[in-house]
């Protein structure tokens, strides 16, 4: 990208909105409904239509896609609501309160920095930004602004990351300076994981492509692209973006991390050579500052061993699990304990994590009322994607990248 492009990239995505004051919205009592609009309805976002819907005392307005499919789709769940495939149309809509973003990653800044200029509280799925410029914008926007946002990121209400931060805290670990983690997941030979069926109706009749190219080079309607946004670089981050944020988000987050000082990332498409920009294969090593190193690794081709973390401490070992093949019952579900190091806690006792999780979507709705800070604030957006995107650079780069330089790097397509 040259310099020009890029200036106009950053413009493109901070919208003109982002630098006009942030006007102030209603106040909510404790009674008041809560009035929810949401842009991009498709897998997640009707998940998370259903997950609002069941918060009480809350309403769905109004939704923005830019496929009739899935406005068809989101009508069938919540009867009455309005319908745009300009998410411009819904956040001119006065009385909804707060918006639930779940679009594709390329589009989530736009969506970001415009909800928060129209008054609005915010929830947006992870990652929070598909760039570092991006994410340093919508930061800055968010403590400006003074909304409520929170970032999809689950994990971070999770029980199990209370459990860690306490272990930590109360010094049962002792010093850390090695987190291992790791995500893997399988498919039948020859279907590529992520790859989803193109409908009959995805026709450019149907679709808002402009929207939906959200400033990408201009070309003819592509349902493939569209349907498979997450297998390309240009809409996507790949599989750090979809799935390393949620574990380095809840690594950050459990010991207090800042960022990342430098990252890199190997690995390849070995998988399935189905056409995919994207790796499916990945090795990333973060270094932080204060004499920590982090690693995750993933796979497409193998799922025996779920998804987790180790967090590996002088005195002690915080083993976070979900998913790993258990050879007698199956699946084992989500699972931490600690255990002490007998070298140096000769008479520490192992424990089990029970703390409940809390529910993240309920989580915001009651921080919209009380105005407290939820439990994936902005700053844990920002510091997850920027720790994602800096393995990314470092693979694409095919070199180790320092916070410095994953800052000076200009976006690629
Ligand atoms: N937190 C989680 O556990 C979790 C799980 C899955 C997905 N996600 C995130 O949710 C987001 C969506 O993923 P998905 O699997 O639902 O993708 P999807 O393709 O199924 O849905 C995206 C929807 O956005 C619509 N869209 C595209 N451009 C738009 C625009 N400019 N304006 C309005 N709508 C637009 C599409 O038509 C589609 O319906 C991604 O950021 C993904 O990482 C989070």
């Amino acid at each position: 990208m040259t310099n020009s492009t890029r200036r106009g990239f950053l413009r493109q995505a901070a919208g003109t909105a982002a630098f006009l004051a942030y006007p102030h919205a209603r106040v909510l009592g404790a009674n008041n409904r809560v009035r929810v609009g949401m842009i991009g309805v498709g897998n997640r976002g009707q998940d998370l239509l259903e997950e609002v819907s069941a918060v009480p005392n809350t309403q769905l307005v109004a939704i923005a896609d830019v496929y009739g499919r899935r406005r068809d789709e989101a009508r069938k769940k919540a009867l009455g609501i309005l319908t745009f495939d300009d998410h411009r149309r819904l956040l001119d809509i006065k009385d909804i309160d707060v918006v639930i973003v779940a679009s594709p990653l390329h589009t989530h800044a736009r969506h970001f920095l415009d909800t928060l200029a129209a008054g609005k509280d915010l929830y947006s799925e992870k990652t929070m930004t598909w760039s570092i410029p991006e994410a340093e914008q919508c930061l800055a926007a968010a403590k400006q602004s003074g909304r409520v946002v929170q970032i999809g990121l689950q994990w971070e209400s999770s029980g199990a990351l209370q459990d860690a931060r306490k272990w930590i805290k109360d010094g049962t670990v002792g010093k850390v300076t090695q987190v291992e983690s790791w995500m893997s997941r399988n498919t039948p030979h020859g279907q590529g994981q992520w790859v989803r069926p193109i409908p009959s109706d995805c026709t450019a009749h149907n679709v808002n492509w402009s929207a939906f190219l959200n400033g990408r080079p201009d070309r003819p309607f592509d349902p493939y692209r569209l349907i498979n946004w997450r297998l390309f670089w240009e809409f996507s981050g790949g599989n750090v973006t979809e799935n390393m944020v949620h574990q380095i988000a809840w690594i950050m987050t459990a010991l207090d991390l800042p960022l990342p000082t430098a990252a890199f990332m190997s690995g390849g498409t070995f998988s399935e050579k189905d056409g995919r920009e994207v790796p499916d294969t990945i090795a990333v090593t973060l270094d932080f500052p204060n004499d920590l190193v982090v690693t995750w690794q993933s796979t497409f081709s193998n799922s025996h061993f779920g998804l987790g973390e180790h967090i590996l401490g002088s005195d002690g070992t915080i083993e976070h699990g979900w998913g790993a093949s258990d050879m007698v019952n199956g699946e084992e579900g989500e699972f931490i304990r600690y255990s002490p190091e007998k070298v140096n806690r000769p008479h520490g006792t192992a424990l089990t994590g029970k703390t409940p999780d809390q529910d993240h979507m309920t989580n915001w709705i009651e921080c919209i009322r009380s105005r407290k800070t939820p439990n994936a604030p902005v700053e844990i957006g920002y510091r997850s994607a920027i720790a994602v995107h800096m393995a990314n650079l470092a693979y694409r780069h095919k070199q180790r990248v320092t916070l410095e330089m994953a800052r000076s790097f200009a976006p690629e397509f």
